[in-house]
């Protein structure tokens, strides 16, 4: 390489492996054609002359003379959001905020800046994607008119940074890291390079400030942030905002959470005022539950600190195919054909020459083992043609062995199906011994067998 030459390498864009020669399909996380040239990435001087968390450099100390003060957290004052977070904000905590286009993140962003703005905070909204004529309009259409909340349009990472150390503001969002640049390199927004640097340099100035930071990331068809992988380690929460195109619901996920569970989810509905939240999510998701209708079983499932009420849906038909088809949605295909075989093998239901196709109905993932018995009670339901009774709510796991094992929570679950108008619930004779008569009927069985039995027997 002549001298004068920028230096480059070849880096994937989709997991951030690098290579001094251009590879057709990445070692790193084995997609194909997913490299392309970039100027050889240094950090900028401006990271590396930062090598120390907080405004000093320190060094070792005992554990029991670090402060113990316990974490402070700032509610954002939208419950759902607050709730995925682990409790609100964090100062200097980095949340990535991740979904497909038009999902809705600057919508829910935009509201959340509006709620802190009204409490007097003032916080800062740069938007590489629109003009600030455009939020102005999406803001008027919320609702979200505060004096606090500046909007600014801007690319350039290092303005950006240097802004938020002027303006001190009580929290940031950039919307979308994807659109930012540093003048520290030449390779275009969007590059692995840049987006690494980007955020470095935003990670570092909010770090050091204990200013709160939401950046929002595109995400790439395949459910992963657009840009290297190692753009997740470098931020301490990674939130998902999912919904299924035709519904108008979503759910806010978190992935991955330095201050807090990632097992909760927040609910919302896009409306033509901006996102409403959820608070009864069973509700939404037993909305358009078919009358009547066999392959339909609702369950229980413990998503964080709340049950929510689902509906598994089976179709089972007679397959013309050598290797019958599995469709499943919003379950963990290998347990539901665990399922199938357990049922084949242990309830005479023989449904493994037959197509089946299981659904979690509305959109939402669940991925529980207590799901498995609505499972299989859908499937058995639809290969029967025998509807089960709708106020009917199934849960428990199911073992090898075809035995049904009691789960965590019931009388939780239980208590969240009588909200509903559920009369009797059917789950692991195990489970009986800690709950106290309520209500509702409940039925104990041992094995799948006997759970059919009970219900189509
Ligand atoms: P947006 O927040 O721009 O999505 P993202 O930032 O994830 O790309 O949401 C855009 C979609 O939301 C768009 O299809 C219109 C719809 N929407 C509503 O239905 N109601 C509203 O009040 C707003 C602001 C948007
Ligand atoms: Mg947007």
């Amino acid at each position: 390489m002549g001298k004068g030459r920028v230096k480059t390498e070849y880096v994937c864009q989709s997991c951030g492996y690098s290579s001094i020669k251009w590879l057709g399909r990445c070692p790193g996380c084995e997609s194909w054609n997913s490299f392309a040239e970039e100027p050889l990435y240094r950090p900028s001087s401006a990271l590396q002359t930062r090598t120390f968390i907080g405004d000093e450099p320190s060094s070792p100390s005992p554990l029991t003379h670090v402060e113990s003060a316990p974490q402070s957290r700032y509610p954002t004052g939208i419950e759902e959001l607050d709730r995925v977070l682990g409790g609100g904000m964090v100062p200097g905590g980095v949340v990535l905020v991740g979904g497909d286009p038009g999902i809705g993140k600057s919508t829910l962003l935009l509201q959340a800046m509006g709620e802190v703005a009204k409490r007097g905070k003032r916080v800062l909204y740069v938007s590489g994607e629109e003009s600030a004529r455009q939020i102005r309009m999406r803001a008027e259409r919320l609702g979200v008119t505060e004096e606090n909340l500046l909007v600014w349009t801007e690319i350039l990472a290092e303005r950006i940074t240097e802004k938020i150390k002027h303006l001190r503001p009580f929290c940031v969002v950039v919307d979308s890291v994807q659109t930012l640049y540093s003048s520290s390199f030449s390779s275009s927004p969007g590059s692995v390079t840049q987006v690494r640097e980007v955020t470095a340099l935003l990670v570092s100035t909010v770090k050091s400030l204990e200013i709160p930071l939401f950046l929002v990331g595109h995400v790439t068809k395949d459910g992963s942030i657009a840009g290297p992988r190692i753009l997740e380690h470098m931020v301490d929460t990674v939130l998902y905002f999912e919904g299924s195109s035709g519904h108008t619901y979503r759910v806010l996920r978190a992935v991955k959470n330095r201050y807090g569970s990632v097992m909760e989810i927040g609910v919302f509905e896009m409306a033509d005022r901006g996102l409403k939240e959820v608070r009864n999510p069973s509700e939404i998701f037993l909305a358009e539950r078919p009358e009547e209708s066999s392959g339909s079983a609702v369950t229980a499932s413990l998503e964080g600190t709340r049950v929510v009420l689902v509906e598994i849906q089976a179709l089972v038909s007679p397959s013309y195919l050598g290797m019958p088809r599995r469709t499943v949605v919003g379950l963990d295909p290998s347990r539901v054909a665990l399922i199938g075989a357990v049922l084949e093998k242990k309830a005479g239901i023989r449904i493994l020459n037959h197509d089946i196709f299981v659904k979690v109905a509305g959109g939402l993932r669940v991925e529980e083992p207590a799901v498995d018995l609505a499972v299989v009670a859908s499937l058995a339901s639809n290969f029967l043609d025998k509807p089960i009774p709708r106020d009917t709510l199934l849960f428990g796991e199911v073992g090898l062995a075809g035995e049904v094992r009691g789960v965590t929570h019931s009388k939780q679950r239980i208590n969240e199906a009588e909200k509903l108008g559920f009369k009797r619930c059917i789950l692991a004779e195990d489970s009986l011994k800690t709950l106290k008569a309520s209500g509702t009927t409940l039925e104990g069985v041992k094995t799948v067998k006997e759970a059919i039995d009970v219900l189509f027997g």
